[in-house]
């Protein structure tokens, strides 16, 4: 069976759909092996339960281990937590959030790669419902230090203990990492959250685009073009566009890019086609690895057909879509 992604859904699931029932969505994020995942559904029958996830080997670990439960009310999905909260929900959706024991990124310079950070963490608040809950466990001091400064700092969360944090949360199952941290005696640090009723900090709406595409006549061939290619990277405030490789195939050119922007990454193909008129050809956006027409997308189109224009003095852009523009 495919894995559910967060690419292929529609933005944003209509959950009630996904699940066949109308139920208060809780969300865990990065859930690992799903030991976690799995007792959030068995103790919530009457909750739709979401768990997202980078990790493919976890996502089928976890996908055995519902089907071997027989759990109807638990959906994985191959995510990272800021794509999932940025195209999946819908602002006040989400009733419980769960982190559990979140990849440190020790080093400063991979610091903007840690899940609890201001841009997150205002994503998560955006879709929580007030009265909604938000649990956090590290095992890392400083992780933990870090975190309560920044939740402190969030209007829309008030705590819920007495401190800002705990080191023990009765009725949890023990996940593998904090399983790990108990046998080597680091202590755990539980954090529990209520969403209060203060204006979330505002998420840009996505509306799905129709695909670019870019009509151009050049005097070169498709070979010529292809013979011209170099990998290259552009930097557009935080959107990396990368071109990698260069592919020939029977009619048309394949051009492999990576497109990076601050809340989903897109490893996807153009197509480059020859038109019935002599000369003419389009660029468009191929099918390949499910492309969702963001503006980093619709960026990477226009660079690339500025490019094969570029190509030769005699080449012109004859049509650009709205959104190639
Ligand atoms: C340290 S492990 C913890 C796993 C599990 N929650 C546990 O307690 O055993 C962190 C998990 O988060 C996942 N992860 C890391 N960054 C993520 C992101 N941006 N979105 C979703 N999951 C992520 C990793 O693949 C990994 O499985």
């Amino acid at each position: 069976m495919q894995k559910l992604s967060s690419l292929r859904l529609p933005w944003p699931v209509d959950w009630a759909d996904l699940f066949g029932r109308e139920r208060p969505l809780i969300l865990e994020i990065g859930f690992g092996y799903g030991a976690f995942l799995l007792h959030l559904a068995r103790q919530n029958p009457e909750a739709n339960i979401v768990g997202v996830e980078i990790a493919g080997q976890c996502l089928n670990h976890v996908e055995r281990g519902i089907e071997r439960q027989q759990l109807g009310n638990v959906r994985a999905i191959q995510s990272t937590a800021e794509t999932a909260l940025h195209y999946l929900f819908t602002p006040g959706s989400l009733e419980e959030v769960h982190v559990n024991f979140p990849d440190p990124w020790f080093k400063k310079r991979h610091s903007h790669r840690r899940l609890m950070q201001r841009d997150t963490l205002d994503a998560i608040v955006n879709r929580m419902r007030p009265g909604g809950r938000f649990y956090l466990a590290t095992d890392i001091v400083e992780y933990a230090q870090m975190s309560a400064e920044l939740l402190a700092e969030t209007p829309g969360l008030v705590n819920l203990l007495d401190g800002p944090w705990q080191y023990e949360m009765p009725g949890r199952v023990v996940t593998k990492y904090e399983g790990r941290a108990q046998r080597e005696g680091r202590p755990c640090h539980y954090f529990a959250y209520r969403r209060s009723d203060a204006p979330a900090p505002i998420l840009p709406e996505y509306e799905e685009q129709p695909m670019s595409h870019v009509v151009f006549s050049s005097p070169l061939t498709l070979d010529e073009m292809l013979e011209r290619f170099e990998p290259s990277e552009h930097k557009f405030g935080e959107t990396v566009i990368s071109t990698l490789y260069g592919y020939r195939g029977s009619k048309v050119l394949l051009i492999e890019i990576y497109v990076k922007e601050p809340t989903i990454d897109q490893h996807v193909a153009l197509l480059v086609g020859p038109r019935q008129a002599a000369g003419e050809y389009t660029l468009q956006l191929s099918t390949l690895g499910y492309p969702r027409v963001t503006p980093g997308l619709q960026k990477a189109v226009t660079l690339v057909g500025d490019w094969l224009v570029g190509l030769h003095p005699d080449a012109r852009v004859l049509k650009r879509s709205a959104a190639g523009e």
